[in-house]
């Protein structure tokens, strides 16, 4: 099929690399020249594990185009997603204002072409659908005017003629960064939601390969469910699937909190509740709390949204509060290991919100940076991916070091803040001996607290 997918970032890449590869003709429109140019010369401007391989494959194939130009794209798709960023407002709920350019700037080159399917991928609030249908419908009053106002003998008839038919349907996107190509090829569930059957249709017939596990780790396992909803539910799943895991994650955070001081040990704790089939072992790892440009935002939007419905979102305001304070916990265990914090050095183990990703965007890391530096306290950090992408000068406070070694090199304590699969086998016992104080902070409970103690380590978890 032909696709066009607005918006080439986290989602929208991934997306459109995964049509292309999976056999359809993508064109990715972004209006970031530079970026367009680097995905042009075969270069993802994200990090994102496998991505770049099956780009550079597509590319060179045909089945996938990188531009700036909006109007080639509409022109080209049958099915147009729209992915562009929906980042929150000071005020917890979504800034629309991308998806609605986007919207009108697809209203005004609709000219033609076919009845498309055009396909809300952000996360945007609920009743969004029917929105972007008036503003692709405003948008193409606004190019028919245009076009009977330059006259050249077209009534306004001719105009509205030239315009085909068009369909919003959601699409809500599950994948995580760090595994987003792999989600794609994998999804747990495809959710569309729409209220007509062509539209629904078009939409099984371009993920039909995804649905039948084409692309799959294990094609044997059985077609990928597929939920077809109205437009309010399918905006509403993608809200309350954040908004559960980040609760779930809060909810383990506070019995953490309860475990530090009864003399539990939460990992134990949590292997013992997520036994239990009806709770689950996912997202049960206690720590320094969620982040990322996802959780935060779509939780406060929902809590946003129930507000402008007069309900007042008591648990989803809970889990965003006890996460605020999760993320100065290990502030809290430097102070009763180091005591005084002013003078000292601190040296963070990873930076990005998660493995696997460079996405900064909302890192538990800089609200620690943040806290640190205003306790007077020097930080360095090392981060398998920021050490070395240009992020390296643009975070503020802290000074990023090229290796795990010169990060221990002169600290006081050092905290590990992403679980990166590689601080694993990092030569700790080395590490040890070039501080002045052999701490580790461990706030996501990943390493061997055993390895760490023999390695000469004054071990520190969360909840244990
Ligand atoms: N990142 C994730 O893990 C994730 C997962 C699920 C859903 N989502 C949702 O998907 C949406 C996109 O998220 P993201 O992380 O990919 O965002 P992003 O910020 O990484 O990418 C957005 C892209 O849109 C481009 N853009 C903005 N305005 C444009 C315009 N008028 N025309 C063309 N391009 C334009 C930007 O240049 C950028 O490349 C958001 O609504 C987000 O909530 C994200």
């Amino acid at each position: 099929m032909r696709v066009c997918v607005i918006g080439t970032g986290y989602v929208g890449l991934v997306t459109g690399v995964c049509l292309a590869h999976i056999g359809h003709h993508v064109i990715c429109v972004d209006n970031n020249e530079e970026k367009v140019k680097l995905m042009k010369s075969g270069q993802s401007p994200i990090f994102e594990p496998g991505l770049s391989e099956i780009m550079q494959s597509s590319s060179q194939s045909g089945q996938l185009e990188f531009t700036t130009d909006l109007g080639a794209g509409v022109a080209h798709g049958e099915i147009l997603f729209i992915a562009v960023g929906t980042p929150p407002l000071p005020t917890g709920e979504s800034d629309t204002r991308y998806v609605e350019a986007v919207a009108r700037g697809i209203g005004e080159h609709l000219d033609g072409g076919g009845y498309k399917v055009i396909v809300n991928k952000s996360t945007v609030p609920i009743g969004s659908g029917d929105w972007v249908k008036m503003i692709v419908q405003s948008g193409i009053v606004n190019r028919q005017q245009a076009l009977v106002g330059a006259g050249g003998g077209i009534s306004s008839e001719k105009a509205s003629d030239r315009v085909a038919g068009f369909d919003v349907v959601s699409n809500p996107e599950f994948l995580r960064e760090g595994s987003a190509v792999y989600d794609t090829f994998n999804p747990d569930r495809i959710v569309l939601g729409g209220n007509n059957p062509k539209a629904i249709a078009m939409m099984k017939e371009l993920y039909i390969p995804i649905i039948e596990r084409s692309f799959a780790a294990d094609p044997t396992l059985p077609a990928v469910p597929v939920l077809v909803t109205d437009l309010s539910s399918a905006e509403m799943i993608k809200y309350a699937a954040n908004a559960f895991l980040a609760t779930k994650i809060s909810f383990i955070n506070e019995v953490a909190n309860i475990c530090d001081r009864v003399g539990a040990d939460v990992t134990e704790v949590a292997k013992g509740i997520g036994l239990d089939s009806r709770i689950g072992n996912k997202f049960l790892q206690a720590g320094i709390g969620w982040g990322g440009s996802c959780f935060p935002k779509d939780v406060s939007a929902l809590v946003h949204t129930a507000d402008d419905y007069g309900y007042e979102a008591q648990l989803l305001k809970a889990a965003i509060s006890v996460n605020q304070r999760q993320r100065l916990i290990l502030v809290e265990k430097l102070q009763q290991v180091l005591k005084i914090l002013k003078g000292k050095t601190v040296g963070l183990l990873g930076l990005t919100f998660k493995p696997d990703t460079d996405d900064m965007r909302d890192a538990p890391a800089l609200n620690l940076i943040e806290h640190l530096n205003r306790l007077g306290t020097t930080v360095k950090a090392y981060d398998p991916i920021v050490s070395q992408s240009g992020l390296r000068d643009g975070i503020a406070g802290v000074l990023v070091e090229t290796d795990a070694e010169r990060l221990a090199d002169g600290c006081d304590a050092l905290v590990l803040v992403t679980d990166w699969a590689q601080f694993r086998t990092l030569d700790y016992a080395k590490m040890a001996s070039l501080m002045n104080n052999p701490v580790l902070i461990d706030g996501r409970n990943f390493l061997d607290r055993e390895a760490l103690i023999k390695a000469g380590f004054r071990y520190v978890g969360v909840g244990r």
